[in-house]
């Protein structure tokens, strides 16, 4: 099942709750919550607090996406803040084993974040203790970036290492991701698109995300 995650990055913060709503409307099924801390990535956004009260307020499945250094400090924290599903990059971690382990514990799917010039090499003794390979199709950091088109070829390769091993490995991709591309995406492997201004950027993000989701069917 394809299932599609607004990033809140590009909402409206004034009015998150009626944001969230929207999209909950439009079909979508998770809402991914960007983490910076302006130290892995450059850029600051939010953090704990706000991820405890978008977690309280919706149904939807809340995907935090970690893009800070020493994520192992934090993981199970934003588990524990109401997270089903919490990723944290591969080049962030020294002890990506321990890592999962820890959001696993709490109770929520643990997730492997791999930037687009990261080797899926990274991936290959880690992949096994994930529930989830979140591939980056930008450079982590800002919303509304053009999608990496190389990202496709190694989706495709993702899957393919993933089947090998007999796992079932979900893949989450995210950047750059619109009503033009979001198809060939999903012939390639993806099951959990992440999009950001194609959302929130829109006039009408509830019917954006009906939009997404007729495009996503439509195989090339
Ligand atoms: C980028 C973030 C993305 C971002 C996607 O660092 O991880 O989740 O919000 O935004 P779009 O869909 O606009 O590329
Ligand atoms: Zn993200």
């Amino acid at each position: 099942m394809v299932e599609i995650a607004p990033s809140i990055l590009s909402a409206d913060f004034t009015r998150l709750g009626a944001e969230i709503e929207a999209v909950e409307r439009g079909g979508a099924s998770v809402v991914h919550v960007d983490v910076m801390d302006g130290h892995f990535v450059p850029n600051i956004t939010v953090g704990l607090p706000v991820v405890k009260h978008v977690a309280g307020a919706t149904r939807l499945t809340v995907d935090t996406h970690l893009m800070i250094s020493e994520p192992g400090r934090y993981a199970a924290q934003f588990a524990e803040a109401g997270a089903q599903m919490v990723s944290v990059h591969v080049e962030a971690d020294a002890h990506l084993h321990r890592t999962l382990m820890s959001i696993k514990d709490k109770g929520a799917q643990a997730g492997i974040a791999i930037n687009p010039a990261t080797p899926l090499a990274a991936l290959e003794e880690a992949v096994q203790f994930a529930d989830f390979i979140l591939l980056m199709s930008v450079n982590p950091g800002f919303g509304g970036q053009k999608f990496i088109p190389s990202s496709v070829d190694k989706l495709r390769r993702l899957r393919r290492l993933i089947e090998e091993r007999g796992l079932r490995t979900r893949i989450e991709i995210d950047g750059g991701i619109d009503r033009t591309n979001i198809s060939e995406i999903v012939g390639a492997g993806a099951e959990i698109i992440v999009a950001g201004s194609a959302v929130f950027g829109a006039t009408d993000p509830a019917q954006a995300v009906r939009e997404l989701r007729e495009a996503a069917v439509q195989w090339v």
